[in-house]
């Protein structure tokens, strides 16, 4: 019986692969590949030392979804295929409703075809209103995305309720992610953003190596310690390992549940600098530029309810996210697109 893993090939998926895979699951792997590498999947068997199927497809096309399931005893599904830009939703929102609501659409349709009927979804702290009065934030607080990508995740929040009202067999896990960050100890995987980085500590990585040359800080005069935004910044195999303690709790019930995945610490972008900048040894030269639109003051999660309810607690702590992050930029300069030593070429399938 194997766990499928949409999104597989991902910065998220690579890291939710290995935490699996070290978990004694057996997995398969869907992926279009358009915003990841099969370097990622070829490092994920490296790190392991196992393997596993991986299909190159979309999750659009029924036909080889229903081909997956008919080649491989699928238990479960953890879906996290999908687009995540928050800028680029608000110039394609066609792409990101189309993209991200009917790929779940499908994979819920083939999933009951098969009857399988467990599965953990990817969602995301975006799906909750802004507010900077009412911090940590816990699962019932008000929910409102600001923005097309957090609204697809809203949608298909409220599409998972109503298919679990529908049918008391459905077990269905939604995670709200905070802001994941860092890398594996290896430093053989990590966050692989194509063109100029949006979120903050890629971008800060990006500096610290050279390849920008200073940090755009947006906003300097917001009600918090020092004027800039602060967030909860987790790391990713803390968030990873989050998915495993999902996938058991989805595993053993029905029914469905949201859990934060989050430290229930924040920290501010200068915090983050200085981190940053102790653990690459490098100076990271930033300008305050305005604040950007869409952005909340302050946003932290209550991670209390994961604790109690999935024995999920983050581990992980600022100095390591940072560490890790920075190796991995420093080993993989150029992503997973750069000049790799031979052992990993001969791992290509
Ligand atoms: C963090 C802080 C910025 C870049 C987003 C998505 C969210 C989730 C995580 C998917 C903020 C500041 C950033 C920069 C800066 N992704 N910043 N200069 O916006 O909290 O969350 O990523 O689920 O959905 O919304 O993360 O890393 O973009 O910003 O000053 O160049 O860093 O203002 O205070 P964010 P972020």
């Amino acid at each position: 019986m194997a766990v499928l893993v949409t999104g597989g090939g991902g910065y998220i998926g690579t890291h939710v692969c290995v935490e699996l895979l070290n978990h004694g699951y057996d997995i398969v792997v869907v992926d279009n590949f358009s915003n990841s590498s099969v370097e990622g999947i070829n490092r994920v068997k490296t790190i392991t030392g196992k393997t596993f199927k991986i299909y190159q497809t979309d999750l659009l096309h029924k036909r080889k979804l229903i081909d997956i399931f008919e080649q491989n005893s699928i238990n479960s599904v953890i879906h996290l295929a999908g687009y995540k830009s928050v800028g680029e939703s608000t110039e394609k929102p066609i792409k990101y409703y189309a993209n991200n609501i009917i790929s779940t659409i499908n994979i819920c349709e083939i999933m009951k075809k098969f009857d399988v009927k467990k599965i953990v979804f990817s969602s995301s702290a975006t799906v909750y209103a802004p507010s900077n009065n009412h911090q940590p934030i816990s699962e019932n607080f008000p929910l409102g995305a600001t923005n097309p990508y957090g609204r697809t995740k809203l949608i298909i929040e409220h599409f998972l309720s109503d298919l679990s009202q529908s049918d008391s067999d459905w077990s269905i896990g939604i995670l709200r992610y905070f802001n994941p960050v860092g890398a594996h100890s290896s430093g053989l995987i990590g966050e692989d953003p194509k063109g100029v980085p949006n979120n903050l500590v890629p971008y800060l990585a990006r500096v610290a190596i050279g390849k920008l040359p200073v940090l755009s800080i947006f906003g300097n005069d917001y009600p918090t310690m020092d004027g800039t935004g602060v967030r909860d910044y987790i790391h990713v195999v803390d968030l990873a390992q989050g998915h495993v303690y999902a996938l058991q709790k989805v595993e053993s019930t029905t029914g469905i549940d949201r859990y934060n995945l989050g430290t229930g610490k924040g920290y501010s972008v200068l915090e983050m600098v200085h981190s940053y900048e102790k653990a690459s040894g490098r100076k990271i030269p930033y300008e305050i530029a305005p604040r950007r639109k869409g952005d909340v003051a302050i946003c932290y999660a209550d991670p209390s309810k994961a604790r109690n309810e999935l024995g999920w607690v983050a581990k992980i702590g600022l100095k390591e996210m940072c560490q890790d992050s920075w190796n991995w930029q420093q080993n993989n300069p150029n992503g997973y697109e750069g000049d790799h030593p031979s052992p990993l070429n001969a791992l290509k399938r």
